[in-house]
């Protein structure tokens, strides 16, 4: 039997009760979600929990259960094989990352949470876990969009802190997961509110040789760039299915991030210019516009001329992924429509007019330039 005093003085403990201290002291991390992103979040974290003491090994990894054309359940295959074989098939997560269909199973210990999944499920998945998280904990968001209600946009760092009563950061940045599962090389950015430590923790979780992270302290900034580049990815490739060439596609690239910035800044006026030079804005934009989903579901739009729907696009060339890029135009629309702000944002509000299918795809570039001189300019912002 050994006394409180002697477990919380080190100076009084034996190598056994030490340990036990040491253990009581690590962060249990728990990746919520197990999609193509949610996977390799998972084996990151899981590589830097096995070498360093600061965490406990084994990563937990909440997986919204599937029953896969074999028969099996995801999780069983997930654990069999250590392979998510359907979002990141050829990839070993490590075999420290344990599936757990359970959401309240996989957080109940957990001091660290990573949430992982497409925006629109980040609400539902919140609800279920508030109050059974412990209060202590910390969460950081890798979820890219956000929520419009009546009273204006929510980013999901938020709704998470809200709903669970916890500190929520960001981490974005220049991702495509299945480059980073294979261990490519690239960089991302941890946004922070005000805790520093919590932001160098998840540095520490998520930094390998592989993965370069840095912070930043502007969580609206940081969130905002990964949310909006998906709206300029889709308009990039409207140019891509169009063949209108690099210039255009470079051109959409430029007035996407001069209105990303300037939609940043008159939502929060604290987000700081130097944000859009992080991973997290001009290299994220980038390498959304030549390589992402958003990007490669846009161009396969234009090229049936706006007949086919991006529904039916998704379902047929993501397999089960999720499309961001349209709902987050139509929840960008939605903020410019009700603020008075259309006219400061050609490129945003096109990218909704022709999903919806009220302009042609090529309207992105013959349209732009029309508004844009009748309308009021960004200046400064
Ligand atoms: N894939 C990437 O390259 C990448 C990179 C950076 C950020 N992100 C962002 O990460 C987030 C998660 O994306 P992802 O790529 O991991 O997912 P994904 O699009 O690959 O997979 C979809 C996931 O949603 C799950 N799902 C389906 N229905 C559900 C429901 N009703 N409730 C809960 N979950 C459900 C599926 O099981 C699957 O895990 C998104 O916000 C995305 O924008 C993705």
């Amino acid at each position: 039997m050994c006394s409180i005093s002697a477990f919380l003085n080190p100076y009084m403990m034996t190598p056994h009760l030490q340990e036990a201290r040491n253990a009581s002291l690590r962060s249990k991390v728990t990746v919520v979600g197990s999609g193509n992103w949610g996977s390799v979040a998972a084996k990151l974290v899981a590589s830097n929990t096995l070498r360093s003491t600061s965490f406990h090994d084994e990563v937990r990894m909440w997986v919204f259960e599937e029953t896969l054309p074999s028969g099996e359940k995801l999780t069983d295959v997930i654990n069999g094989t250590n392979e998510n074989v359907k979002y990141l098939p050829g990839i070993k997560l490590g075999k420290n990352v344990v599936a757990d269909p359970d959401l309240e199973n996989a957080v109940k210990d957990a001091n660290m949470l990573v949430i992982v999944t497409p925006h629109q499920f980040v609400e539902g998945i919140c609800k279920r876990l508030a109050g059974k998280i412990k209060t202590e904990a910390e969460a950081i968001s890798l979820v890219k969009g956000m929520e419009v209600k009546v009273d204006g946009p929510r980013m999901m760092s938020t709704l998470i802190s809200q709903q669970l009563g916890i500190n929520c950061s960001v981490l974005m940045g220049a991702n495509i997961a299945n480059e980073i599962g294979q261990e490519k090389f690239s960089e991302a950015t941890v946004g922070y509110r005000q805790n520093k430590g919590a932001a160098e923790s998840w540095v520490q979780l998520f930094n390998t040789p592989y993965f370069n992270v840095t912070s930043v302290q502007d969580v609206e900034g940081v969130e905002l760039c990964g949310t909006l580049k998906n709206v300029v990815a889709v308009a990039a490739g409207f140019v891509d299915g169009l063949e209108m060439g690099n210039n255009a596609k470079a051109a959409i690239m430029r007035i996407g991030l001069e209105e990303m910035k300037a939609f940043s800044k008159l939502l929060f006026p604290t987000v700081k210019d130097s944000t859009f030079f992080e991973s997290c804005g001009v290299a994220d934009l980038i390498t959304t516009c030549l390589g992402g989903r958003n990007r490669g579901v846009a161009e396969a739009f234009a090229k049936s001329g706006g007949k086919r729907s991006f529904d039916e696009l998704e379902q047929e060339l993501l397999q089960g992924q999720k499309l961001q890029g349209v709902s987050t135009a139509s929840d960008v629309y939605e903020v410019l429509s009700h603020r008075g702000w259309l006219e400061l944002f050609p490129l945003f509000s096109l990218v909704h007019e022709i999903c919806i299918g009220h302009l042609p795809p090529s309207a992105i570039v013959h349209q732009y330039n029309q508004r844009k001189l009748k309308g009021k300019s960004l200046g400064r912002l």
